[in-house]
């Protein structure tokens, strides 16, 4: 058992115990119990009533719940700064660029594999991630893609299967379409706990990606797809007519792709990445209208070699209020409890009684300071399960 006394400003995402959607209090406290529960949540004068050890008084400073990283890429080897540089220098992102990692990743061992899958959890769990997906994709062969889950899942039980990342050099798309929904299906299901489409230019279309998905739904996984990335096109609608948990990017909306996803937002989340967009310089799409228009809204940070190689759910929150239009407030709830809901949890992603005792103490007054103070960083410890993993109090 362990508590936290001394909050200045506590966000637990439960209206019931706080202001607003964050539900925060001021001057509060926290207990979790041995299990790495939350027991108890409430003012800090009100602790010795329901915990009698010596709590740990965190000076004043914010607690939050853990960041809810739903969309990663972190199963790969090798890097594309070269990549990097020359679109600095105005070449044009595009789903080619995924099969240079196809290259590095096949030639890579298991053990590297699942030693970049632990350097980059790693690293997203000091800047606050608690909770990662992590999906495969740069194998694109049956033993590649298998062995590629295996690493995901030193990391996470959140594993996603997306052997359907883009078509691998020399190989005919509807034998390769075949291929995903067969053999490498087969071969990955047991280690991946959701299945993935990128439906874009360049990569899989929409009648390729229902087959897909719906291939993958029926062996048991639960459904994703990346969608509107570097072009409008029928992803959106698609994710929302199969009931997907997350259409991710959606960086090119027409307003019929808002429509679908608000009347679906009880089921499908919009994931955005603004991270990709600021990588590839491509246009922030706007998450205040979507949010004005009912759509459930979830952040993350897409981190991969390509398009954006980068763990910073503080800095995805950032760039969400600075140039998507969020405010601090909504950020923070689609970097939590938005990328909970965008992997069907309600067990992370809040400060719930009951939920995991997973949080960020931040050196600031409050999670305003994600955005205001863009770079810096502000994590003085990280609490997952109740225990302290990154950094001391
Ligand atoms: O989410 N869009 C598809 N996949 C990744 C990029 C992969 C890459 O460029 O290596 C993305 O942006
Ligand atoms: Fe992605």
């Amino acid at each position: 058992m362990f508590a936290l006394t001394g909050i200045g400003h506590l966000v637990t995402n439960d209206e019931s115990v706080g202001e607003g959607k964050l539900g925060v209090l001021h001057d509060a406290a926290l207990v979790a119990d041995d299990a790495g529960n939350i027991s108890w949540v409430g003012k800090q004068s009100e602790l010795a009533n329901h915990f009698d050890g010596k709590p740990t008084d965190v000076g004043g400073r914010a607690v939050i719940p853990g960041f809810v990283d739903s969309h990663t890429h972190l199963v790969f080897a090798g890097d594309r700064a070269l990549e990097f540089e020359s679109r600095m220098q105005g070449k044009p992102y595009a789903a080619g660029g995924i099969k240079t990692t196809m290259a590095a990743t096949r030639a890579a061992t298991d053990d590297v594999l699942a030693a970049n899958v632990a350097r980059f959890a790693s690293e997203a769990l000091a800047s606050g991630t608690t909770t990662l997906e992590v999906k495969s994709g740069y194998g694109l062969s049956v033993r590649d893609e298998a062995r590629s889950l295996v690493a995901a899942k030193t990391a996470t039980s959140e594993t996603t299967f997306l052997g359907a990342h883009v078509v691998p050099p020399n190989t005919n798309a509807d034998d390769y379409v075949a291929l995903v929904k067969g053999e490498m299906l087969d071969a990955c299901k047991g280690d991946a706990k959701w299945i993935d489409v990128f439906c874009d230019r360049g990569a899989f279309d929409v009648d390729q990606a229902r087959a897909i998905l719906q291939t993958g739904a029926a062996a048991g996984l639960g459904t994703r797809i990346h969608a509107n990335q570097l072009q409008q096109g029928g992803g959106v609608q698609l994710g929302v007519e199969l009931g997907v948990a997350s259409c991710d990017h959606c960086t090119h909306l027409s307003q019929q792709d808002i429509d679908a996803l608000s009347g679906a937002s009880a089921t499908t989340v919009a994931t955005l990445l603004p991270t990709a967009e600021l990588c590839t310089r491509s246009p922030f799409p706007s998450a205040r209208k979507l949010i004005d228009s009912g759509v459930t809204v979830a952040l993350a940070s897409d981190c991969n070699p390509g398009s954006s190689y980068t763990s910073s759910m503080p800095l995805v929150i950032a760039l969400a209020v600075i140039n998507m239009g969020m405010t601090c407030d909504e950020a923070l709830w689609s970097a939590t409890a938005g990328g909970a809901q965008a992997l069907r949890r309600s067990d992370v992603g809040n400060l719930h009684v009951g939920s995991q005792a997973d949080m960020v103490v931040l050196d600031a007054a409050s999670h305003i300071h994600l955005a205001y103070r863009p770079g810096v960083q502000q994590v003085r410890a990280v609490i997952r399960g109740g225990k302290t993993v990154v950094g001391s109090l």
